[in-house]
């Protein structure tokens, strides 16, 4: 029996992923950018056992539940097709996120399965089948395959809908900055957020073509050296994607009082002087984005103003293999 150990570290979107197209395939309705950060991660071992009658799985220490377990099998059912087997498989993972993050993530869970699981198997896929692979887990996970930063294509189905590494302007030396105002689980989780916007927002056909439109245009700036271009178009897109939300019906909101609080503290410090910008995903976390040389002083800055952890990370690596036996 082979375990297999793999490390996938998080992902947050500078261009937002918010809805599918299909469902059944995870495909998106728009393509996203990403910035995989190098602070949080995800191990993940998998087993597969012939003796075993069912998948296990234990997270975080803890045997995890029918329902928990169900995801990981219908993952694995996939891993499994592929791989022409029937075995069942032991998996086994640990979040890497600094106490309270709040930012445990599917998107480095999938991606740590679907390398554990699909080498556990035998398969050898390349980058992009993995990217596709994970992407059926979650979404978000296609991005958390590669390091640095990264673009999923929305695609039209599955072959087209792969996620890639996207050239950035090594001079742009960006930060993320995770700022923890509130480490409850969401009461609205993104799949089903989402899935109440696609239904019934009016804005969502407006906001899935500038999304496009807009990953498109953050894969050129990258390219570039403009920030103050680059974070305004990262602040617009979380804005959007929140609107979306507002003209759901029934509306809903992920932010909370600190959420726009915050908000309005990066933009005063834009005002200011200070490169930043702000992203929010679906919970009331904000993430603030910087350069390397801003960092110091907009952590400080930051943590002058909210009683709050923040945790400051670079770009991170792509998923990797880190044991065998
Ligand atoms: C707001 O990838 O968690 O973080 O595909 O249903 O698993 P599923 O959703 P998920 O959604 C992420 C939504 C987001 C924006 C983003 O990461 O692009």
């Amino acid at each position: 029996m082979l375990a297999v150990t793999a490390r996938a570290h998080t992902n947050i979107a500078l261009i937002k992923y918010w809805g599918k197209a299909d469902s059944e395939l995870m495909l998106p309705a728009n393509s996203s950018v990403s910035m995989t950060l190098d602070q949080f991660y995800t191990e993940t071992t998998v087993t597969f056992d012939a003796d075993a009658t069912a998948d296990s799985f234990v997270l975080d220490g803890v045997r995890q539940d029918f329902l928990a377990t169900t995801k990981i099998t219908r993952f694995l059912d996939i891993v499994r097709a592929l791989a022409n087997t029937a075995s069942f498989a032991h998996v086994e993972s640990v979040n890497h996120v600094p106490t309270a993050a709040g930012l445990a993530s599917s998107a480095s869970a999938f991606a740590a399965l679907a390398l554990a699981a699909s080498t556990a198997a035998g398969l050898n896929l390349t980058q992009q089948e993995l990217t596709r692979l994970a992407r059926r887990g979650s979404g978000s996970a296609s991005r958390s395959i590669n390091g640095g930063f990264v673009i999923w294509h929305r695609g039209h189905d599955d072959a087209s809908s792969f996620a890639e590494p996207v050239q950035v302007n090594p001079n742009l030396n960006l930060r993320m900055l995770a700022v923890v105002l509130d480490h409850r689980q969401k009461r609205v989780s993104s799949r089903q957020g989402m899935a109440e916007t696609v239904a019934t927002s009016p804005y969502f056909p407006a906001w899935a073509d500038a999304a496009e439109a807009a990953s498109h245009a953050m894969v050129r700036a990258l390219t570039g050296s403009d920030f103050a271009e680059i974070g305004a178009m990262v602040e617009r897109s979380a804005l959007m994607m929140h609107a979306t939300t507002l003209a759901a019906n029934p509306p809903f909101t992920y932010f909370q009082p600190e959420t726009l609080a915050t908000l309005q503290l990066v933009q005063d410090m834009r005002a200011k002087g200070l490169p930043v910008y702000a992203t929010m995903d679906a919970g009331p976390n904000v993430k603030v984005l910087t350069t390397a040389d801003a960092v110091l002083q907009v952590q400080d800055q930051l943590a002058a103003a909210l009683n709050a952890p923040i945790t400051v990370c670079a770009p991170g690596p792509d998923a990797q293999i880190i044991k065998e036996e």
